[in-house]
This record gives structure tokens, C-alpha cells and sequence, in this order.
């Protein structure tokens, strides 16, 4: 997106103003590059955080939002993503017969959470590629869109704000964490304006630009896009008039910057709270830490046992 495109932002009306984001479409046919060779045969969505998969969580962000109808953009050899959302009869009826019914409730859950929909993207041709599957699911409404390895604290939500925030403007909602100056290298960085938009205490933007990857002598914010989008149905039809970009792949970013130069309005929130990154091994390992002290039976004993393996570290460390 230009910041020429952004000076000609004149807002026309959308025709889905008013509307609320009802559908959550998450995409997740990535290759997951980086975190081979883990992922050969594992979908990076099913690596394990303490006692649930990573998308478990985030199916769950998405309907603690009110967003219950679920569409999971799947690929070739990702078909355990939708199991794990399914029933699973035998396993049900061995746990109830020896009355564990804990982990009874546990192995349901997934399937009460929502109503899970998949689709499947031939080939990994891009995240705005893999969004244009769900046209025929979602219809002339506008949606969320939920990258499947990341998420927020579930104290802490950042869906519903956005979903407000849409409603009213019927255009495109990002979502941003502010990074430090040598991170920006690695996002997606926004060039912004105040915007009369109020909520609450939230704190709005008006976009006027993206710059993917910036130098940080380059960088016109330190305004990191996360994994969390909420879109106007017009996003489809951007999504057809967008040649492949960078690395050949058909960008979101690029049908935004579509959207954006026509008119669309285009606000971000600025996240604050916790968010959890676990698309690559740093901050999957970090998020499993994190998890696993705050779990309410086994936090206690980890947090203790990493108090004494840090000691240990220091001590070997120090001459
Ligand atoms: P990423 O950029 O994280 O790509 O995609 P990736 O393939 O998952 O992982 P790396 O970078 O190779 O390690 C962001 C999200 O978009 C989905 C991914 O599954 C992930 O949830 N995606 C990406 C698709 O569904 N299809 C695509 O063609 C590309």
C-alpha cells in the first residue's frame, strides 16, 4: 500500500456498514517453512502447547469472539487438523468406561467449540490466494480472518474490538503490536494516521500504507500487522485483480492496498496485551513456556522446576 493510495482515502458508504463479522475463516495451507523438518508430516497447527494443539487455541479465540461458524483453509497432508475437531467414539467410550471424565470433557471439547467448515487450497499460492476459498462460504458478509499459528491471551481479547470497529465502518480492521526498531525487518509495518474512530479506551488508526519487511531507517512506524483481519466481502473480488507478488504468491496485502487505493476505509488497532507468536521454534518454545507456568495443574510444579534449571544454568555459566 502507497501513501499516495492513502491521501485519496475519501470513505464512500459500504454497503455492508452495520453488518458484524459472523464467520471466522482461518487459513492453514502453509508449507511451514520454518519449522522443518518438524512439520514434514505434522501441520504446524497441531504442535502441541502443554495439552492442546495450537489451533485449539485458536478456533477458541475466535468463538470466545462469538464468531462459531468456523471455515479452516486446509492442504495436502493437513486432513489431522479437521480430526482433531471431529468426534472420536472409541476413545470416548474407553474413557468413560474407566470414569475418567476429565479427559472425557477434554477430548469433546474441540467438537462442541464450533461448527468447523474446511476447504482446500490445491496449492500454497499465497495467503491472499488461500482467503479467496472462502468466497463461496462467506458470501456477501464480512468475515475474520485468524492466521493458524498465532493468537492472544484469552484475557486479553483483540477480535472483538475489531469486529466493532468494521461494523461501523464496513471497511478493512488490521490489528498491530508496536515492535522494537530492529524487529520491523521481519513484518509487515504500517504508516498511519489519528483517526476519529472511538472505543472505549482502544487505540485506533487510520492506515494510510503498509511497507513489507522495512530497513529500520526505512520503516514509517514501529507498527507490526499481526495475524488478525477483519474484512469487508470487497476483498474478493481485490483478491481476482491481484497479480502475484512477492515470491510469486498472490498477497493479502496487496488485494488491501487494492481496497485501500479505491477508497475503503482501512483502521488498525494497536494490541497491547499478550500475543503469541508459534510459526517459527523461538516463539513456539517461548509460548510453551509461558503456557505451561500459567496451567492450572501443572504450572506450580513447572514454574518451580524452571526456577531451579535457570539457577543451574546461571551457576554453570558463571566462572
Ligand atoms: P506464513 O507466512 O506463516 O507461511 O503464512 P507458512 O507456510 O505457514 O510458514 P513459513 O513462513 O513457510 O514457515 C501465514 C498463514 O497463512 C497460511 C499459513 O498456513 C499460515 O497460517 N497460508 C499461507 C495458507 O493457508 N496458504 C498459503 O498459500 C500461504
Amino acid at each position: 500500500m502507497s501513501e499516495d493510495a492513502a491521501t485519496q482515502a475519501t470513505v464512500p458508504p459500504s454497503p455492508t456498514s452495520g453488518q458484524r463479522a459472523v464467520k471466522a475463516v482461518i487459513p492453514a495451507a502453509g508449507l511451514a517453512t520454518r519449522f522443518l523438518p518438524a512439520t514434514k508430516a505434522v501441520p504446524k497447527e497441531l504442535l502441541p502447547l502443554v495439552d492442546r494443539p495450537v489451533l485449539q487455541y485458536i478456533v477458541e479465540e475466535a468463538t470466545q469472539a462469538g464468531l462459531k461458524d468456523v471455515l479452516l483453509i486446509t492442504g495436502r497432508g493437513k486432513t489431522a487438523m479437521v480430526d482433531h475437531f471431529d468426534r472420536q467414539p472409541y476413545l470416548e467410550a474407553r474413557l468413560r468406561e474407566k470414569g475418567d471424565m476429565e479427559r472425557l470433557a477434554a477430548v469433546q471439547r474441540p467438537s462442541e467449540l464450533a461448527n468447523i467448515f474446511t476447504v482446500r487450497q490445491g496449492e500454497p499460492l499465497g495467503l491472499g490466494h488461500a482467503v479467496s476459498y472462502a468466497e463461496t462460504h462467506v458470501g456477501g458478509e464480512p468475515f475474520a480472518v485468524l492466521l493458524g499459528d498465532e493468537f492472544v491471551d484469552k484475557d486479553e481479547p483483540l477480535l472483538p474490538a475489531m469486529i466493532e470497529l468494521q461494523a461501523r465502518t464496513g471497511g478493512i480492521v488490521l490489528a498491530f503490536v508496536e515492535v522494537q526498531p530492529e524487529e520491523v525487518k521481519r513484518y509487515g509495518i504500517a504508516s498511519v494516521a489519528p483517526s476519529d474512530e472511538k472505543l472505549g479506551d482502544t487505540e485506533i488508526v487510520r492506515v494510510t500504507g503498509l511497507v513489507e519487511k522495512p530497513a529500520p531507517e526505512d520503516a514509517p512506524s514501529r507498527l507490526a500487522v499481526i495475524g488478525r483481519y477483519v474484512l469487508p466481502p470487497s476483498i474478493f473480488d481485490a483478491i481476482k485483480r491481484t497479480k502475484p507478488g512477492s515470491g510469486g504468491e498472490i498477497q493479502l496485502t496487496d488485494a488491501m492496498a487494492i481496497l485501500l487505493k479505491e477508497g475503503t476505509p482501512v483502521h488498525g488497532i494497536v494490541y497491547r496485551g499478550t500475543r503469541y507468536d508459534t510459526g517459527a521454534p523461538l516463539g513456539y518454545l517461548q509460548t510453551v513456556v509461558q503456557l505451561a507456568c500459567q496451567h492450572d495443574s501443572l504450572g506450580e510444579e513447572f514454574r518451580g522446576w524452571l526456577r531451579q534449571f535457570v539457577a543451574e544454568m546461571s551457576e554453570v555459566r558463571s566462572p
